[in-house]
């Protein structure tokens, strides 16, 4: 089958290849298409009619096989990638992140993903003409610790991430401040932590800056608010957190964390 862009490259319209989707709905681009959160933004968007370009460093872990949605390989670390997959008008929904550490319980070094994807967004949507960008930020960004912290503020897990993470979080932070200060129209989403579960259509939001600690969000449900923010100008230029009234039990994840990794490492190779 071709591809949208050798499509495109043929002198063939665009319209041909939408014209299934709903009408006035912009297309998306998906950056982070094989993220949790990305899967689920895009079967969601598919239901309601959208157009989708994924972007992914590995295309083939999407197991989502529609008319609708075009996969391309690329990786937020390289411009011309991301210039490749946007054709100007699409709204881009970013959902790459940091890899879940292997155990959390141990330091992270320094970070600069996030500031490299605002840089190459910046960049690569300015090119392009694209003006929307949609992008998942962190409830963490809000109770971080500093870079220069000398240790955590006490041994309960919470704090040891605060303390692990704190150069990931101050790498989530620039990239926020980077958007902010760009000419793109940004809308920057803190989730609270994410669980593979069915929706619960609990969520609540905050740009006060001041959310509850601790609290756990459905993809389900966040992918609803994501898609909800493409037409939106609610929350263009102030970050806003997305939280629920169910409080995360650090302590039992990290158990359960654990005993993953244990089963894992048991597992043939
Ligand atoms: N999960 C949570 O509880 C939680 C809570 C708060 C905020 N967030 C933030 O929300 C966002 C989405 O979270 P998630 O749980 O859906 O993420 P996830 O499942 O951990 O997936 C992260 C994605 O980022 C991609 N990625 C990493 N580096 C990349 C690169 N250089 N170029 C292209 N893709 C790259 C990975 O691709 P590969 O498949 O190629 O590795 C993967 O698809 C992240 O920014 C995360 O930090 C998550």
């Amino acid at each position: 089958m071709l591809q949208r862009r050798e499509l495109i490259a043929a002198g063939i319209g665009l319209l041909t290849l939408r014209n299934t989707s709903a009408a006035n709905q912009p297309p998306l681009a998906v950056f982070g298409a094989t993220a949790r959160s990305g899967r689920v933004i895009i079967a969601q968007a598919l239901e309601r009619g959208y157009d989708i370009t994924g972007l992914a460093r590995s295309p083939h872990k999407l197991d989502i096989d529609h008319p609708r949605l075009q996969l391309v390989k690329g990786d937020i670390r390289d411009v011309a990638s991301l210039e490749a997959a946007l054709d100007g008008d699409e709204v881009v929904i970013c959902m790459i992140g940091y890899p879940t550490p292997k155990d959390p319980t141990q330091e992270i070094g320094e970070v600069d993903l996030y500031t490299v994807m605002a840089r190459n967004l910046i960049t690569a949507m300015t090119n392009q003409g694209n003006r929307r960008l949609i992008i998942a930020s962190s409830t963490g960004v809000e109770t971080r610790v500093g870079r220069d912290a000398a240790a955590p503020a006490s041994a309960n897990p919470t704090d040891m991430w605060r303390f692990n993470a704190r150069y990931l979080y101050a790498d989530m932070a620039d990239m926020e401040e980077m958007l902010l200060g760009s000419s793109l129209d940004t809308v920057i989403l803190r989730p609270g932590f994410m669980v593979e579960e069915p929706a619960r259509n609990d969520l609540k939001f905050s740009t006060s800056g001041d959310t509850p600690p601790a609290r756990v969000v459905t993809y389900e449900d966040f992918a609803d608010f994501v898609l909800a923010q493409v037409d939106s100008n609610e929350f263009v230029g102030r970050p806003v957190s997305i939280y629920s009234d169910m409080i995360m039990d650090p302590a039992a994840e990290l158990k359960k964390f654990q005993e993953k990794m244990r089963q894992q490492s048991q597992q043939p190779q």
